[in-house]
């Protein structure tokens, strides 16, 4: 099994997805990956992401650009799955540039099929958000850009080459939008006429880094050229696999790597499913294995050691523990061949550490991850012995017994071999068990 990503290593498109409720990590796998890729290719979500990667003192932040463009190696691209906000993708690159990180055509690309996001999506996100849904989204107008791509509304980066044709859509859509967000109590919405020529002065700052994606990435791949792609969220905001309705509007898991980027599935060699030693969540929507009553101080002082504060709205993560449960049924859904874990050097200390290995609904007890009522089970909790600390080693053998212990536990429900170990937040602090 472990050769499977010895191959990758050498040459093999790999694709990184998050197997929980996002946060897992995924900026950091991607940075220590890109060393050895061509490409690194975005193919899903948006600016709901928050991928952080830290290099020595530098910490960089990116929701929109992808987390290879740190390695001068790389050419980094927005995939057709990705919906697409303007104004953030000029800010990431603007302070890229100020660091003197190439973030030039030749070296980031974006897809003309990308679906826009305008400040509408944003206000109607908010405006649904405090009116009723409570999705705790990110407010960043992910759902209804998807929406409107599903119902055929929206608008593509390339539809604003063509701003006749586009404006009467755009109108179209406005005028349909602002009898919405009446209907929520938002009155302030700036005229259709200034939005939309605002629209057009910022597009004209992101042509230059327009192609038909499809094109360029299978043309590479032909030329014997290493794809990473980099996964936002994680499988349990799916939107058919994850904890509907609390969920994001994407396909987050590894099947839709193929359709968001246009490289076929025949493309997508190897899959690495991303999860933390235990779990976070951000915003509603059930959490089994949640830390709450006499597991809540623990709760918090693991969500205080971790640092689980969102990157992208700086609102507190909801902690639990590892979920082999769900885990395992992420595993199934992405078809995992590999799991990276990161964060175990953050339980360091702990007298015990519980792991979930099954759930409990109206008295019956499953390994099986339900469609529904997840609200509704119960844990069975097998607690193993603490670890002491081993934060940033490079080394296997210089983790503890109990690390490996519960490593093989993981490897042992799952099926799936632990093919990377994070042991902190820099580069370097990691260990590839090839
Ligand atoms: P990364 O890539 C964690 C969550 C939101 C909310 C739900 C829907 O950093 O792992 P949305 O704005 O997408 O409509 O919100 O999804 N969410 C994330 N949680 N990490 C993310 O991304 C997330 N992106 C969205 O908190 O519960
Ligand atoms: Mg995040």
């Amino acid at each position: 099994m472990r050769s499977e990503m010895k191959t990758n290593s050498l040459r093999r498109n790999t694709v990184l997805v998050g197997i929980q409720w996002g946060d897992e990590g995924k900026a950091k796998i991607i940075d220590h990956l890109a060393e050895s890729a061509d490409i690194v290719v975005r193919f899903q979500g948006g600016n709901n992401a928050g991928h952080t990667i830290v290099v020595g003192q530098e910490k960089t932040v990116l929701h929109l650009i992808p987390s290879g463009i740190l390695h001068t190696n790389t050419v980094n691209v927005v995939g057709n799955g990705v919906v697409f906000d303007m104004s953030v993708f000029l800010e990431e690159k603007t302070k890229l540039e100020a660091r003197q990180v190439d973030v030039s055509p030749k070296r980031l690309k974006v897809s003309e099929l990308c679906h826009v996001i305008f400040p509408l999506h944003q206000l109607l996100d908010r405006a649904r958000e405090s009116a009723k849904s409570k999705i705790g989204t990110t407010g960043r107008g992910i759902g209804p850009t998807y929406g409107d791509k599903s119902m055929r509304l929206g608008l593509r980066l390339g539809d604003l080459n063509r701003p006749e044709t586009a404006k009467a859509r755009f109108l179209a859509n406005y005028h349909e939008k602002l009898l919405q967000l009446k209907e929520l109590g938002q009155t302030e919405v700036p005229p259709a006429d200034e939005m939309w020529a605002q629209c057009l002065e910022t597009f004209q700052k992101i042509k230059p880094h327009l192609v038909d994606t499809s094109r360029f990435l299978n043309d590479e791949s032909k030329a014997g050229k290493q794809v990473l792609f980099e996964g936002a969220q994680g499988t349990l905001l799916d939107i058919d696999y994850g904890t509907y309705p609390y969920v994001t509007s994407s396909n987050t898991s590894a099947g839709f790597a193929s359709c968001g980027t246009g490289l076929g599935p025949s493309q997508l060699h190897y899959v690495l499913g991303l999860t933390k030693a235990y779990t976070t969540r951000v915003g509603s929507g059930p959490f089994p294995t949640e830390c709450l009553e006499s597991d809540a101080e623990v709760g918090q002082w693991i969500a205080k050691k971790g640092n689980e504060f969102g990157s992208t709205t700086g609102r507190a993560r909801r902690v639990g523990w590892l979920d082999l449960v769900a885990l395992r049924r992420a595993c199934e859904v992405n078809g995992v061949q590999g799991l990276a874990l990161s964060k175990l050097d953050i339980l360091s200390e702990l007298k015990s550490i519980k792991i979930c290995t099954a759930y409990e609904l109206d008295g019956k007890r499953s390994q099986n991850f339900p469609n529904f009522d997840l609200e509704r089970v119960k844990c069975v909790y097998e607690e193993i012995e603490g670890w002491p600390n081993f934060h940033g080693t490079q080394k296997e053998n210089e983790l503890p017994k109990a690390v490996l212990q519960f490593i093989k536990r993981i490897e042992d429900y799952t099926g799936v071999p632990v093919a990377m170990i994070s042991t902190g937040q820099k580069r370097d602090e990691m260990i590839v068990r090839v």
